[in-house]
């Protein structure tokens, strides 16, 4: 039976409903305690099911994070229930971590809205790429509707190098510290991206910004904790946001590459120096592209290795093992969340 368009509507939902928190008091614990709550991507059950598993067995708090592409991908209202799915899923591995589910880059005011709608209980609105009034503007309305909900809202100074989705930048234009205070103050923004040289994507250098090491590897420019420093200045205890934030492991890329893929050059930001941020003002880390990695050599090596095997469980179930050892990794030896659930 085909239905008609008022059939096919969902019912609005509040995250409180889904069992889901948003992000404000673990942003203000995280700061205070100096380490950073991992924001995990996912667009699929395999990846959802890694980070629950990591973060339940770690006892981290979690933000699942969901770009516009992603929820075309997997589509807005399985989402929902998958959210819901994640809640209970934790309670039933044994203990109940705090989740927030997060809009990733959202780009227009309409799309921050209709994520409400369906349960999110956080939002970026990404204005990045605008002139400063406009990201404003864009982005107080944006905090007007939600905040009416409780849900928070990040919002983005400064622009990334790499593609943000809908958004992309081929170059890096760093935040400037002098507009941050003004920026929070007239948007009412829960927190906020910065760009101190993170980028998206799994190449986020060029060689040529590089140095090498003895072996080859390729070793890219510091972060610029000047600016990150300058700006905690003006804006004191006011959670900063990490995007870009993979750290490219190369025995992954070597998986890959050993097993038919062509990853070339692929660089991503040093550990030490994440471990460095999550102790400051940043308490939200974006963490998407090593995930793809982590999938992607699992799923490669298990092909090649098992030629005849075409049971999809096969080789999903070895990537999500794969997932949950990476993501443990970095809630435990980078972001410091472990235990603060
Ligand atoms: O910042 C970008 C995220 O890695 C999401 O990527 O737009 O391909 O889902 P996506
Ligand atoms: P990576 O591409 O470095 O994983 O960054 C992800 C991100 O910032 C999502 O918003
Ligand atoms: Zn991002």
């Amino acid at each position: 039976m085909w239905l008609n368009t008022e059939q096919r509507k969902i019912n609005m939902t509040n995250y409180k409903e889904l069992g889901l928190v948003n992000s404000k008091e673990l942003f203000q614990k995280a700061i205070k305690g100096g380490y950073a709550i991992p924001a995990f991507n996912f667009n699929n059950l395999e990846q959802l099911q890694a980070i629950i598993g990591a973060c339940v067995e770690t006892k981290s708090p979690v933000i699942l994070q969901v770009s516009s592409g992603a929820r075309k991908y997997a589509n807005q209202t399985l989402l929902r229930y998958l959210a819901q799915g994640a809640v209970e899923y934790a309670k039933e591995l044994g203990y109940a971590i705090p989740i927030v589910l997060h809009l990733d880059h959202g780009d227009t005011f309409e799309l921050c809205k209709s994520c409400i709608e369906f349960g999110f209980s956080s939002v970026m609105i990404d204005g990045s790429h605008y002139p400063y009034d406009k990201n404003v503007e864009l982005t107080r309305q944006v905090v007007e509707y939600a905040h009416k909900y409780n849900v928070t809202v990040e919002g983005e100074l400064g622009v990334l190098a790499g593609i943000e989705d809908e958004v992309s930048s081929a170059v890096t234009h760093y935040t400037k510290p002098a507009e941050v205070e003004d920026f929070v103050k007239k948007t009412g923004v829960d927190s906020l991206a910065i760009s101190i040289g993170t980028s998206h994507g799994a190449n986020k250098f060029k060689p040529e910004q590089c140095t090498r090491s003895a072996d080859g590897v390729l070793i890219p420019p510091p972060l610029r904790f000047d600016i990150l420093e300058e700006v905690e200045k003006r804006i004191p205890g006011f959670p900063i946001v990490l995007h870009g934030a993979s750290s490219v492991p190369a025995d992954l890329v070597k998986i890959i590459n050993s097993n038919g893929g062509k990853l070339k050059d692929a660089v991503g930001i040093p550990e030490d120096q994440l471990r460095k941020a999550a102790a400051s003002a940043v308490c939200k880390v974006n963490i998407d592209s090593d995930g793809r990695l982590a999938m992607t050599a699992a799923i490669r090596k298990t092909m090649a290795d098992n030629p005849a095997e075409f049971d999809p469980r096969k080789y999903l179930g070895p990537a999500r093992d794969a997932l949950k050892v990476l993501y443990k990794h970095k809630v435990t030896n980078v972001l410091g969340s472990a235990g603060k659930a």
